[in-house]
C-alpha cells in the first residue's frame, strides 16, 4: 500500500469503447500496487462516495476538439460539490493522430484544478487509428504504468 493514497476513482466517458479500455488499464496499474480504485461511466458516478477518495482521475475521448459532452456536463456537476479540494487529480482523452485533433485532457485538468484539486501528473492522451477505433498498441499497458506511476507520486 502506497503511503498517503487507498482509495481512486476513475470517471470515463467513451462512446466505442476506447477510453473505457484505458479507464479500466489505468484502473488496473492502481489496484496493482495495493489502491482501492473504482472505475465509473460519467453518468454512474456516485456523489455521495465522492468525499472517501484520494485521487479522481477524469478521461474522454476528443469530441469537436474538446471533452465530450456527457463528460463536460459531469464535470460540470462537480462544481457544486464541497470537499473535493486538495484531492489529487489526473485528465486523460483519446483522439486522432492529426494535428488538427485538439485535445481534452488539458481543459479537463483545467477544470479540476479550477475546483481546487491538485494535478498529480499532467494530462496524457492516447491515440486511436481510427473513430471507432482501435487504440494504438501498447496503450493499454501504458495505461496500466500510468495508474502504477500515479500510486508512486501520492
Ligand atoms: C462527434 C465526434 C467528434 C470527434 N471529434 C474529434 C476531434 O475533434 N479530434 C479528434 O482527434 N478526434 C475526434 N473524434 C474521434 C474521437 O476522438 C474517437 O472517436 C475517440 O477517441 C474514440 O474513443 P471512444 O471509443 O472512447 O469513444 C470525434 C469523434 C466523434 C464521434
Amino acid at each position: 500500500m502506497v503511503k498517503g493514497l487507498t482509495k481512486a476513482l476513475v470517471v470515463y466517458y467513451s462512446t466505442y469503447g476506447n477510453t473505457e479500455k484505458l479507464a479500466k488499464a489505468l484502473a488496473a496499474g492502481l489496484q496493482s500496487v495495493g489502491i482501492d480504485t473504482d472505475t465509473a461511466k460519467v453518468d454512474a458516478v456516485s456523489f455521495d462516495k465522492l468525499g472517501e477518495i484520494d485521487l479522481l482521475c477524469v478521461g474522454s475521448p476528443v469530441h469537436a476538439w474538446n471533452a465530450a459532452k456527457p463528460a463536460r456536463e459531469f464535470l460540470d456537476s462537480l462544481k457544486s460539490l464541497d470537499g473535493l479540494s486538495g484531492k489529487k487529480a489526473f485528465a486523460f482523452d483519446t483522439k486522432l493522430r492529426s494535428r488538427f485533433a485538439g485535445s481534452a485532457g488539458g481543459k479537463i485538468e483545467k477544470k479540476l484544478k479550477n475546483m481546487g484539486l491538485v494535478v498529480a501528473k499532467p494530462a496524457i492522451s492516447a491515440i486511436v487509428l481510427g473513430k471507432e477505433g482501435p487504440l494504438e498498441e501498447g496503450a493499454e499497458e501504458a495505461f496500466k504504468q500510468i495508474g502504477v506511476e500515479l500510486a508512486g507520486l501520492m
